[in-house]
């Protein structure tokens, strides 16, 4: 199912959207959107972001969300940086993993994510497993210094190769020029070496786009068409939330009902959400 969507995102050059929740409030942003766009979705959860909702909680959410719209929703363990991670999440029920052994040697990388794979497969044959390679810097935030990256961060393209025959994954997040959150400096994409890791890693592998906050539509365009089907963005639907929290309790400060506090920014957020899909093109695609 997940994979149908995928193999379409490259014939027909498009990107599925990766949104990011760690309550039920950006959840309901996501879905809302995405459902009155008809468009397959992403969600995840960091490991803070599941620490927060609950693994359980997040899978059966999901599961009263499919029911309420009946649009394809995917649940993924966004950046699950250990094998005990992995498996929680896969026995909980994500529909996909991303294990991110990024930040160790590349022998090292290879050997976690294909452990992370078969463990993975064995439970559940369907779900998705994702392996990042490279350095993608940052984190989820407004951040305030300038975040250069140099071309040897990048990920190698024969590396690449090499990682998803080895470890047996189906999506691949590289480096190439992005960066977590939103940085003092806009991101320089190299769009070049997306295409020569998409040629490396070949159709069936799809390509992840991590840290799309702060990127421009023609960064989302070009990185597209060079080969890119996922796209993340997590910082801004953040911003969005706290923005207008901030001014909704500062127009009206005696307001104490949680629901009335909070559905400004459920509008915040769906705003966003929505003009990613756009620019993503994935909407009507159910
Ligand atoms: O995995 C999460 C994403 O890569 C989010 O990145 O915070 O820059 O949108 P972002
Ligand atoms: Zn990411």
């Amino acid at each position: 199912m997940i994979k149908d969507y995928l193999k379409k995102t490259i014939s027909e050059k498009w990107a599925l959207g990766h949104f990011n929740f760690s309550e039920d409030d950006a959840l309901r942003a996501i879905i809302e959107a995405a459902a009155e766009f008809k468009t397959p979705v992403f969600v995840g959860t960091s490991e803070g972001e599941r620490k927060h909702i609950g693994l359980k909680q997040a899978v059966n959410l999901i599961k009263a969300f499919r029911e309420e719209f009946g649009i394809p929703i995917f649940l993924n363990a966004d950046h699950t940086k250990s094998f005990e991670g992995v498996v929680a999440a896969v026995d909980a029920g994500y529909d996909a993993i991303l294990a991110d052994f990024s930040a160790l040697p590349f022998e090292e990388n290879i050997k976690l994510t294909k452990q992370s794979v078969e463990y993975a497969k064995s439970k559940n044959p369907e779900i998705i497993v994702e392996g990042e390679l490279g350095y993608v810097r940052g984190e989820s935030k407004v951040q305030k210094e300038i975040i250069e990256i140099k071309t040897e961060d990048l990920t190698k393209p024969e590396e690449a190769g090499q990682f998803i025959k080895e470890t047996g994954v189906d999506m691949l997040a590289p480096a190439v020029g992005n960066i977590h959150g939103i940085a003092a400096n806009a991101p320089k994409l190299y769009f070049a070496r997306i295409a020569e890791i998409k040629k490396a890693v070949g159709d069936n592998i799809y390509l992840v786009l991590h840290g799309g906050s702060g990127m421009s539509e023609a960064d989302f365009k070009n990185s597209i068409d060079s080969g890119i089907s996922v796209v993340h963005i997590n910082t801004e639907i953040r911003v969005a939330f706290t923005e207008a929290l901030k001014e909704t309790i500062k127009e009206k400060p005696e307001e104490t009902t949680p629901y009335k506090i909070l559905t400004p920014s459920i509008e915040a957020m769906k705003k966003v959400i929505e003009e990613k899909l756009k620019i993503f093109e994935s909407i009507n695609k159910i």
